[in-house]
């Protein structure tokens, strides 16, 4: 229809042109339209850039892309070394200020205009549900809600249901490392032991579902999770460049996301319908219990429409789901990958490792939390890990409500000079 349309139009310049009678005026008005179009681009390219931090220049249309030549994570660091921590380089359709130290980080998200998300077609195919892609009110009320539940829950290191969370992980690593053990000296892929394991710790805060390794459904379910990021990596250039949406591989992976999107989704519903059934107010068994619980009493308390911002609860839980599982599933499964390597690689630190566990904890039983103070260099070589394989190196996107360029020179001014 495009190409159509474009062909239709280039014809009827042709002929306008070969009408003597009228190119003149034809001329006129097409250097009008370039010069006003090229006035109007530089205007706005020099109001948007006279108050951003400094930055590498990039190439019209493109911008920085067409000089990626590495991780994207990697030219990112060598870039904020060369102009600083807070930076700005335009990727081609989009400006992006990047900040790169964890006190600027933390003073810049406490400010409300820093609580928003960029306006793609992931994050309208989400449509402001969950938590990692929401903002504003919404993003305050659900972070702050799930902190609550987490902490009951025992996610934090204090709290009354810190018991529950180190009974629900032993029980995986048990069964994990039994597995394992059954297996003898025989070759195994550990990714798959490691994602049943630390999904079932999830789903278990989450919904009270344990899945085995080797269950179709959970299969299932962590292929389309898995199919989804890889979909969500091909289509990312087409938020930096729209027209690459006219290209049919961008197509079947837009349709396919939204495809295997539907199906997840219906897989959640049977989660939460299963919930309700079996609610009890008294018994809060986990986060969809709990979330389960807050509708009804929003209910009661006729504050329904105040709730998720008035959005739909059902899709709230599912979203919820989904981002619990995504965001605590693959970081800790490629984060104990990565110490699997290292320890291989390092056999000295392994050992050093099993000696202060063999000592402190003993072989009898199952390190824990109150261990930490005691195991020093267990807790370097983890720390060493994550700073060495950065499972999440670039952070969730983020953006602002309004325009913040001189407060990002103000923090650039406050941290780095
Ligand atoms: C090695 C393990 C982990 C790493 C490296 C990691 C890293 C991160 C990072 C970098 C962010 C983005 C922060 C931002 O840009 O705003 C994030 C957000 C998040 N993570 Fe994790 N994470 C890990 C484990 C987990 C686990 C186990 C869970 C849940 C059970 C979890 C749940 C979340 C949630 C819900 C968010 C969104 C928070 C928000 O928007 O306020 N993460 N994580």
């Amino acid at each position: 229809m495009i190409v159509w349309s474009l062909g239709r139009l280039a014809t009827w310049m042709l002929h306008l042109i070969i009408d003597t009678s009228c190119s003149e005026s034809l001329w006129t008005t097409l250097l009008f339209v370039v010069v006003a179009w090229l006035a109007s681009y530089l205007w706005r390219w020099w109001r948007t850039s006279r108050n951003l931090p400094p930055g590498p220049y990039g190439y019209p249309i493109v911008g920085y892309l067409m000089r990626i030549k590495r991780e994207f994570h990697e030219e990112l660091t060598a870039l904020s070394r060369k102009f600083g921590s807070v930076f700005s380089v335009r990727l081609g359709s989009e400006l992006i200020v990047v900040l790169s130290d964890h006190k600027i980080i933390r003073e810049a998200f406490r400010r409300e205009e820093f609580a928003c998300r960029p306006d793609n077609d992931f994050m309208k195919l989400l449509d402001g549900y969950g938590i990692i892609n929401t903002e504003g009110k919404m993003w305050k009320e659900q972070r702050r809600f799930l902190h609550e539940r987490l902490r009951h829950f025992g996610m934090k290191h204090m709290g009354d249901g810190r018991e529950k969370m180190e009974n629900r992980i032993m029980i995986e690593v048990y069964q994990m490392i039994t597995e394992l053990a059954d297996k003898k000296s025989a070759p195994v892929e550990l990714g798959s032991y490691l994602s049943s394991a630390v999904s079932n710790v999830i789903c278990s805060l989450l919904m009270s579902v344990r899945f085995r390794h080797d269950d179709p459904k959970f299969i299932r379910f962590t292929n389309l999770i898995d199919d989804g990021f890889k979909l969500f990596t091909v289509t990312a250039a087409a938020g930096f460049i729209p027209i690459l949406k006219l290209l049919p591989a961008f197509n079947y992976a837009f349709n396919k996301i939204r495809q295997n999107f539907g199906e997840i989704s219906n897989f959640y519903q049977e989660i939460v319908d299963d919930h309700k059934r079996s609610f009890d107010a008294n018994n809060i068994r986990d986060i969809i219990d709990g979330y389960i619980l807050e509708i009804q009493n929003a209910k009661e308390e006729g504050r329904s429409e105040q709730l998720f911002n008035g959005k739909n609860g059902d899709r709230q839980m599912q979203q919820i789901i989904g981002d619990m599982f995504s965001a605590g599933t693959e970081t800790v499964k490629t984060t104990l990958q990565w110490a699997t390597v290292f320890a291989l690689r390092e056999p000295h630190m392994q050992a050093r490792v099993q000696e202060e566990l063999d000592r402190v904890v003993t072989r009898f039983r199952m390190p824990m939390l109150d261990d930490l103070p005691n195991l020093p260099y267990t807790e370097a070589f983890m720390l060493e890990v994550m700073r060495r394989a950065t499972a999440v190196p670039l952070g969730t996107t983020h953006s602002t409500s309004r325009s913040v360029s001189g407060f990002c020179l103000k923090l650039r001014a406050k941290f780095e000079f």
